[in-house]
Order: C-alpha cells, then structure tokens, then sequence
C-alpha cells in the first residue's frame, strides 16, 4: 500500500470559499470575478485517477438535492455521488430497488446546480442497465445530458462488464460498485457483509480486476472485510472507495443522511454520525409548534405594517357601502 498522507487544505481554496459574502450563486461567482484568488478547480476523472497514484485519500459524499450538495462542495469533497440511497433516505421506500431514472435524473439535476467543483457522479438505478449495453448507454446519457453529471456509478460484477466497457467506449465514465450491492438486497437476503468466506473475497477481487480491464475509472467497496479491500486495493491501479470496507481503500463515501443524523435511528455499522442535524430540526419544529399554540408566533418582528393614515382610508372605504 502507498502510504496516504492526509490532504492538506487547498490554502486557494479555503480562501475563496471564505470570502463568500451570501447564500447564492450569483453573489459567490461575483466574489471570485472581484478576488485576486481563482475559483477553485473542477475536480475531473482523471484527477481522481491520480489521487490513487499520489498517494492521496479521496473523499466522497453522497448529496440528492442542491441546499445539502453546496455544503457538500463548499466542505471540500472531492466527489459528489447522488446515490440511489435516494429511495431510502429522501424517497422513504425500504430500499433502492423503487427508484426510477426518472427520480435519479430529477435530484442529480438539483445536486449539479449547487455543487460545481466536485466531480459529479449519478447512480443508475435498478432495471436502467440490467437490460442490456444500449439501455445502459441511453439512459446513462440522461444523466450527462439532463442532469450535468460528469459519471455514472453501476453495482454489480463481472456482469455488468459488457455495459462497462459500452459506457466507457462512448465517452461515459464508469465508477463500478461491488460487494455488498443493494439493489440485489433480496437475493442476498438483507444489507448483508459480503466476501467473507475465501471463495467470495476471490470472486470479487476476480469481478474488481474485471470492471478495472472493461474501463472503469474507480470501484466502490461496499460492506466487506478490510483485509479483503486491501487486497483490491493493493491490485488494482484504479482507485477503491470503500463504505464498510476498512482503512486501506484510497478513499471513503458514506451517506449524507447517516452521517448527519438525518435517517431515523437506523445507523449501519461503518456509518459514522458526525453530526445529529435530525435532533436539532425535531427541537426547532417542537419550539415552532408551541409558540403557534400559544400565540406567541408570529410577533412584531415578524410582521408587516402599514401606515395609520392607510389604514384609516381603508376602515372608512369599509364602512361604505359598495356600488353595485
Ligand atoms: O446509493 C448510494 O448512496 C451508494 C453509496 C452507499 C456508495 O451507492
């Protein structure tokens, strides 16, 4: 394994992003035109390629609309993954197998307008490359043309080389996704860790080295042993990133709503909450909820007024009777 080395912060970066004078995009393209500091750099396939052979952590978030996707950017991540996590954690289904090209295409489009600097990935869906390589292609394309995304990500192994290679063959990047793939959650009989006999870890590293061969640019790592993930990643030239997968991959992702707090009290294993936002939001919905109640909300603060000289010509227009 190359040693990884913590990023140090992109000191331009930091400085740009602190200068922000408001919430909108407009306000933060002025502050780069009037800054001697550049906007930071997109982050692109190859970048992301490179990180691997520079021995540099990737970090990857997943984000389905764009409030949380600029926090996502403004935060730094280098790659943006609208997952189909989508159906879970935003759509309320049990797991991602609902989710429609459709619902993906409409909250990548919402994600690619607030974040611009991560490289942006669009997760197809269950049943929109499981058809074939032209399928596939089709809709993988909606993604690039309707919803700015920069890649597709794809669960599956050795299977889904030939849609790879497809994608990859006419201009389409592929992030590929092995070991625990939940959109074959009832084949596999739960959200299961996956590759934990010889014979499994073998198939997948056997599956890995063949998405790598067919073009994909990078493989998630979901929910396996890390000694296993360290073998991949030890095996292949193109970056792992792991959930559930151990240290040794070259980079990490988890979801956005598990990470904050925001998914209910099912928290998996390798999911670390940084942060409980879902706490904070019930607090301030129970505080909206009571000063409503006891109509304490809303006060003169915020309340509009109008003048008494208006108010007195408008009593008096009321107080006449109306010209039929
Ligand atoms: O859908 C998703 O969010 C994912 C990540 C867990 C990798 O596939």
């Amino acid at each position: 394994m190359p040693e990884k080395p913590e990023r140090p912060p992109d000191p331009a970066y930091q400085k740009a992003r602190a200068s922000e004078p408001s919430s909108t995009g407009q306000a933060e393209l002025a502050s780069y035109g009037g800054a001697a500091v550049a906007p930071p750099k997109k982050v692109t396939v190859p970048d992301v390629v490179a990180m691997k052979r520079d021995g540099k952590r990737i970090t990857m978030m997943t984000a389905y609309d764009a409030a949380f996707a600029r926090l996502v950017d403004r935060a730094g991540i280098d790659v943006l993954l609208v997952g189909d996590s989508l159906g879970m954690v935003v759509l309320g289904y049990p797991n991602t197998v609902p989710v429609t090209m459709d619902d993906m295409v409409r909250h990548a489009s919402a994600a690619s307008r607030g974040a611009t600097r991560p490289l942006l990935v669009g997760d197809m869906p269950f049943g929109s490359y499981q058809t074939g390589p032209q399928d596939a292609l089709r809709n993988a394309a909606r993604f690039l043309k309707e919803a700015g995304m920069d890649a597709v990500k794809i669960e599956g192994g050795r299977e889904t080389v030939d849609t790879v290679r497809t994608l990859v063959d006419n201009g389409i990047s592929v992030m590929a996704h092995v070991g625990l793939t939940p959109q074959r959650v009832a084949q596999l009989g739960g959200f299961k860790t996956q590759a934990r006999t010889a014979r499994a870890a073998r198939r997948l590293i056997d599956d890995a080295v063949a998405l790598e061969e067919a073009g994909a640019f990078s493989i998630v790592l979901e929910s396996i042993p890390a000694r296993v993930a360290a073998i991949v990643t030890e095996r292949l030239s193109i970056p792992t990133i792991g959930i559930g997968a151990g240290l040794d991959c070259d980079g990490q992702v988890l979801v956005l709503h598990d990470v904050l707090g925001l998914y209910g009290d099912f928290k998996p294993k390798f999911a670390k909450r940084y942060a409980d936002i879902g706490a904070q939001v019930e607090s301030a919905l129970r505080a909206f909820d009571a000063e409503v109640r006891a109509g304490t909300f809303p006060d003169a603060e915020h309340s509009f007024t109008m003048t008494e000289t208006e108010l007195d010509a408008l009593r008096q227009g009321l107080a006449r009777p109306k010209a039929v």
